[in-house]
């Protein structure tokens, strides 16, 4: 039965892990998968973690299972915190959620409810966008296009070429937005290009589908939801996928939030029935650990101040190694104009070489990046900067 089956090429993000981990140039640097590091070049577990997990550990009575919805008290703390709290469509008991594994849980659950809705459904993505997000969406039966939304020429965003496009969008249809720091290209939509959208939305009757799987890591946590929670104010009807993973640093715990939105409480009610039913055929329930770390952080008011700290020490982090980044490549004589990568936001954004220039910086100097030329900002350091940057300048010259 499985002796026909070939083999398939390693996951292009994943793949490059382990073929980091088998170099052994000691000089070798992952700018690869999108997991926050510290100028060690370590992944910590957030203390306000550790401390919720010290809580959990003692105050925890029972093991049994939580439900394919996961638990009330983190769908509550979750929704306010991706929509604010008052938020009209909170308070009009429009919204429903479930805590997922991971965010790419909520993709693919939500995926699979907007198929029930409508069976392979239009959904169109940005041009690029996270490779993961074609597999998660078309494996469960919508179909996917493209809008235009990066312009690697001039690495900035196409924003008259996407609204061009998602005119032609209509009822029955849906549209991925990177709520911030979008993947790969790290280019987001100003406030006023969200207002455009949202007012598309509203005109043309498509439905927002938001992947927020960066909050924090851009600006702040209210200024990374600004777009998602303007389109949450403009259209009856929205869907979002929240990721724990990056702004926890709960990677491994695998915990996130698939959470719609509805034209009234009586289609929410309707519609959560369907969602917790995908829930049930697929994995039948979420697990607990991550989830209840998260609401012990968001629901005690000294907790979420630590973490909230710590969220804001780890962007500023990032947003001063973009700017040696570009300082440093300048420095090293690297050709061309690096000053984009100081604009954009996130862990990641294009360093805009070819991919054979990519295969050269991985073969002869151990550095590592998807072929794309997307670079993780975070696997940088003090320590591995100006080698890099030295790096990257003799493979433009050659
Ligand atoms: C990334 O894009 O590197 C992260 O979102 C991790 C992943 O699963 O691909």
């Amino acid at each position: 039965m499985f002796d026909h089956l070939s083999s398939l090429p390693a996951d292009p993000i994943l793949g490059l892990l382990a073929t980091y981990r088998a170099d052994e140039n000691p000089r070798k640097i992952d700018l690869g998968v999108g997991v926050y590091k510290d100028e060690a070049g370590h992944t910590p577990v957030l203390q306000a973690v550790k401390e919720a997990e010290t809580r959990l550990l003692s105050s925890e009575e029972t093991k049994a299972y939580v439900g394919p919805a996961g638990t009330a008290g983190f769908n509550a703390a979750m929704q306010e915190l991706v929509l604010g709290a008052g938020h009209p469509a909170l308070v009009g008991n429009r919204v429903r959620s479930a805590q997922t594994p991971g965010g790419c849980g909520a993709l693919r659950v939500l995926a699979e409810f907007a198929n029930r809705a409508k069976e392979h459904a239009t959904i169109w993505v940005s041009d690029p966008t996270w490779a993961n997000h074609v597999p998660l969406l078309g494996n469960a039966g919508l179909q996917i296009k493209s809008y235009p939304y990066y312009d690697r020429a001039t690495s900035s965003l196409k924003f008259d070429a996407m609204v061009e496009t998602l005119k032609q969008v209509g009822e029955g249809e849906l549209v991925l937005f990177h709520a911030c720091c979008h993947n790969p290209c790290g280019a987001d939509l100003s406030r006023e290009q969200w207002q455009v959208l949202a007012e598309m939305a509203q005109r043309q009757g498509f439905t927002p589908f938001i992947d927020m799987a960066y909050q924090g890591f851009g600006d702040s946590l209210d200024a990374d939801a600004f777009g998602l929670r303007l389109m949450a104010e403009s259209v009856p009807e929205m869907l979002v996928a929240a990721s724990c993973s990056k702004n926890f640093g709960l990677y491994r715990e695998r915990v996130g939030m698939a959470m719609a939105i509805y034209r009234d409480a009586d289609s929410a009610d309707r519609g959560q029935s369907q969602l917790l039913n995908v829930v049930r055929g697929n994995y039948s329930m979420p697990p607990n650990h991550g989830g209840a770390i998260v609401e012990a952080i968001l629901t005690d008011a000294g907790l979420r101040a630590n973490w909230e700290a710590e969220l804001t020490e780890m962007r500023e982090r990032i947003n001063s190694l973009r700017s040696g980044l570009v300082e440093s490549l300048e420095k090293a004589g690297a050709v061309g104009d690096f000053h984009f990568i100081q604009q954009q936001k996130g862990m990641f954004s294009f360093l805009g070489i070819t991919p054979e220039q990519v295969q050269k910086l991985q073969q002869d100097y151990s550095i590592y990046m998807v072929d794309s030329s997307r670079i993780s900002i975070a696997g940088l350091s003090q320590n591995n900067m100006e080698y890099f940057c030295a790096s990257v300048a003799e493979v433009l010259e050659s």
